[in-house]
C-alpha cells in the first residue's frame, strides 16, 4: 500500500475524531472520510486497473482525463488543421454550406501547397460559365427498364439502426427538397425512408435486412416488394464498405432497440454481426446471375453494387464475368478504406480497404480496358464534402459521388466519434429518444438541402473557372499534384489511361498482366497464383 496513502487516511480519520470530539457537529466529516478511505482500500486492493493500484485515488485522475481527452482537444486544443478524421476547416465549410451563409474566408488559405501530396485544379486564363443548373446524369445500362436521373452528390448509404429515425427523415426530406438520393442503408427500408418522399437507393448487405426471409436468406418475394416501391429509383447490394471490408457489419446491442430489432428480424439488444460474405453468390459469374435476378424482381430498376477494392485482379474477375456471361450491373459504387462506419473492428478500420483515389483509378481503368464503361456509372464514396473533392473524383473517372459524413455534419454531428455508443450528443447516431429530440428533421432537412445544393454551386464554380462549361469535359489533366518535394504531375502522368477496349486483346500494357492472369470469371479465389492462365478466347467482346 502506497506511504502516501496511509499518511492521508491517517490525517483524515485523526482530524475527523479530533473535529468530532471538540464539536459533536464535524460527525458528518465521515460522510466524506469514510467512503474517500473505502475508494481508496478498494484502489489498492483490486487488480483490473495498474494505475489505480499503484496510485490509489490520484489514478482516478488520469481516468477522468482520459475520458474527456478527446473533447478537450476539440474544444480547446487542436488547431484548425489537426482534428481527425475531419479537421475544423473542412467542417466548418459544411457548416457554413449547410447553414446557407456567407462561404468566403479571408486571409488566404491554411494548407500547404508545398507538402507532397497535394492536389489542386488547374484553371483557365478565360473562365466560362457552367451550363447546367442542376448537374445530372443518368443511370441504368441498356437492359435497364427504369433508368434513374440521379444527381452527381448523393446521400450515402447509413442504415436506420446506425443513425436515428429522426437523421433518417431528415436526410430523406433534404433529397426531396434538393431532388438527389439517398441511399438506405443496410438496415432495410423504413417508414422513416418513406416519410418525406425523397428518392431512395435501396440498400442490402449480406445479412440481407430488409428483404431476407426466417432463416436469414434472400428472399425474393421480399426483396420484389422492397425494390418495386415507387420511391425507390434504384438497388445497391453492399458487397464491401471501405472500413470494414470483408467484415461483417456491427449493429452494437445497445443500439438494437425492439423497434430495430423487428425491421431486422433479430433479437432486441443483442449485438448484431452480419456474416462476411453473401449466400447468394459464391463466383463472380454468380454474381452478375444475381444482378439478373434483382433486375428482373425489380422490375428493370438500375441494379449496382458498392465495392470496397482489396486483391485488385477481383475486380478484373469481375469485369471477365460480365463479359462472359452478358450481365452487368447498371452502376458500382466504389467505396475507400478510409470511407466512415457506426461501428467497425479497430484493424479493418484502419489498415483494410483500398483508398477511393487508387480503386476508383483502378475500377475506372479496368471497366474502360474491358470495354463496359460506357453502359456502367460509377460512384464513388470517401471523405466527400467539398466541390473539389467532387470535381477530382469526376475528373479521375467517377460519375457522380456519395457523402456519408459530410451529410452527417449537415444534420449537424460535431464528429464527438461516439457513432457506437448510443451517446451520440447530436443526436444523429443515437436510439435514445432523449438525445434524438435535439435533432428536429424539419429543420435539418433544409441544412442537408443547402449544402447539397451550395456543394453543387462549387463544383459548377471549379469547372467554369477551368474554361469548361460542362462536368463531362473534366479528365485527369486538370488536376495538378505534388508528387514529391520539387516534382508535379498532373493525374493523368500519375494515373495513365488506358486504351478502351485494351484488355479484350492479347496485347494489353504489361502493368495489366499478372492481374489479369489471376483473374478466374468462375472463381474469386485463384487455385495457383504463379500459373493461372486465361484462354484469350474466352475474353471475346459479346457485347458491343
Ligand atoms: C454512421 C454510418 C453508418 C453507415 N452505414 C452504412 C451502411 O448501412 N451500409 C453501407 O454500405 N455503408 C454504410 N456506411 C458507410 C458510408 O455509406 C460510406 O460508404 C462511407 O462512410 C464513406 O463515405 P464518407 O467518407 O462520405 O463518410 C456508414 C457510414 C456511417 C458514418
Amino acid at each position: 500500500m502506497r506511504p502516501y496513502f496511509i499518511i492521508i487516511s491517517l490525517i483524515l480519520i485523526i482530524s475527523g475524531i479530533y473535529l468530532t470530539y471538540i464539536d459533536i457537529q464535524w460527525a458528518w466529516s465521515f460522510v466524506f472520510i469514510v467512503p474517500l478511505i473505502l475508494l481508496g482500500l478498494y484502489d489498492s486492493f483490486q487488480r483490473p486497473n495498474n494505475v489505480w493500484r499503484n496510485f490509489p485515488w490520484v489514478g482516478h485522475l488520469k481516468s477522468i482525463f482520459v475520458d474527456s481527452r478527446e473533447m478537450a482537444q476539440d474544444w480547446f486544443l487542436e488547431n484548425d488543421r489537426e482534428g481527425r478524421p475531419f479537421n475544423w476547416v473542412q467542417r466548418e465549410i459544411i457548416y457554413k454550406r449547410a447553414d446557407d451563409v456567407s462561404q468566403e474566408d479571408p486571409f488566404g488559405t491554411q494548407f500547404n501547397y508545398y507538402k507532397p501530396g497535394y492536389e489542386w485544379f488547374l484553371h483557365s486564363a478565360a473562365p466560362l460559365q457552367h451550363d447546367d443548373e442542376d448537374i445530372r446524369i443518368s443511370v441504368g445500362g441498356p437492359d435497364c427498364k427504369q433508368p434513374y436521373s440521379s444527381s452527381i452528390l448523393n446521400v450515402s448509404a447509413m442504415s436506420f439502426g446506425s443513425i436515428s429515425k429522426n437523421a433518417t427523415m431528415a436526410l430523406n426530406g433534404g433529397a426531396k427538397l434538393g431532388n438527389f438520393a439517398s441511399n438506405t442503408g443496410e438496415g432495410g427500408l423504413t417508414e422513416y425512408h418513406l416519410h418525406y418522399g425523397g428518392d431512395l437507393v435501396f440498400q442490402f448487405g449480406t445479412a440481407y435486412f430488409g428483404c431476407r426471409d426466417g432463416n436469414g436468406n434472400f428472399d425474393e418475394k421480399l426483396f420484389a416488394e422492397t425494390s418495386q416501391h415507387p420511391n425507390v429509383k434504384m438497388v445497391e447490394m453492399k458487397i464491401s464498405q471501405g472500413a470494414k471490408p470483408g467484415y461483417g457489419a456491427v449493429l452494437p446491442g445497445l443500439k438494437n432497440t425492439p423497434e430495430i430489432a423487428k425491421i431486422r428480424c433479430v433479437t432486441p439488444y443483442e449485438t448484431i454481426i452480419s456474416p462476411a460474405g453473401h449466400t447468394t453468390f459464391k463466383t463472380p459469374v454468380e454474381l452478375m446471375y444475381f444482378v439478373k435476378k434483382m433486375r428482373d424482381l425489380s422490375n428493370g430498376k438500375p441494379i449496382g453494387f458498392k465495392f470496397c477494392i482489396g486483391q485488385p485482379y477481383e475486380f478484373l474477375a469481375i469485369c471477365k464475368a460480365m463479359i462472359k456471361t452478358g450481365i452487368m450491373p447498371d452502376f458500382i459504387t466504389i467505396d475507400g478504406g478510409e470511407g466512415g462506419t457506426g461501428a467497425a473492428p479497430f484493424d479493418s478500420l484502419n489498415w483494410v480497404g483500398t483508398p477511393a483515389e487508387e480503386a476508383l483509378v483502378y475500377a475506372h481503368d479496368a471497366l474502360t480496358g474491358f470495354d463496359l464503361k460506357k453502359h456502367i456509372k460509377l460512384f464513388v464514396g470517401g471523405k466527400v464534402i467539398s466541390g473539389f473533392h467532387i470535381v477530382k473524383y469526376l475528373a479521375l473517372g467517377a460519375d457522380a459521388c456519395y457523402s456519408a459524413r459530410g451529410m452527417m455534419f449537415a444534420l449537424g454531428c460535431v464528429q464527438a466519434l461516439q457513432c457506437n455508443e448510443n451517446t451520440c450528443p447530436s443526436g444523429v447516431t443515437t436510439m435514445n429518444p432523449k438525445l434524438e429530440h435535439g435533432l428536429n428533421p424539419e429543420d435539418k432537412k433544409v441544412k442537408v438541402m443547402n449544402f447539397h445544393h451550395n456543394t453543387i454551386k462549387a463544383v459548377k464554380d471549379m469547372v467554369g473557372a477551368g474554361g469548361l462549361t460542362s462536368t463531362k469535359g473534366l479528365n485527369r489533366k486538370y488536376i495538378a499534384k505534388r508528387v514529391s518535394a520539387n516534382k508535379i504531375q498532373t493525374l493523368d502522368q500519375v494515373f495513365p489511361y488506358p486504351e478502351t477496349g485494351c484488355l479484350l486483346t492479347n496485347t494489353y500494357p504489361e502493368r495489366w498482366a499478372k492481374d489479369m492472369a489471376m483473374a478466374d470469371p468462375d472463381n474469386f479465389h485463384p487455385t495457383d497464383w504463379d500459373f493461372v492462365e486465361m484462354e484469350q478466347s474466352e475474353l471475346q467482346p459479346q457485347l458491343q
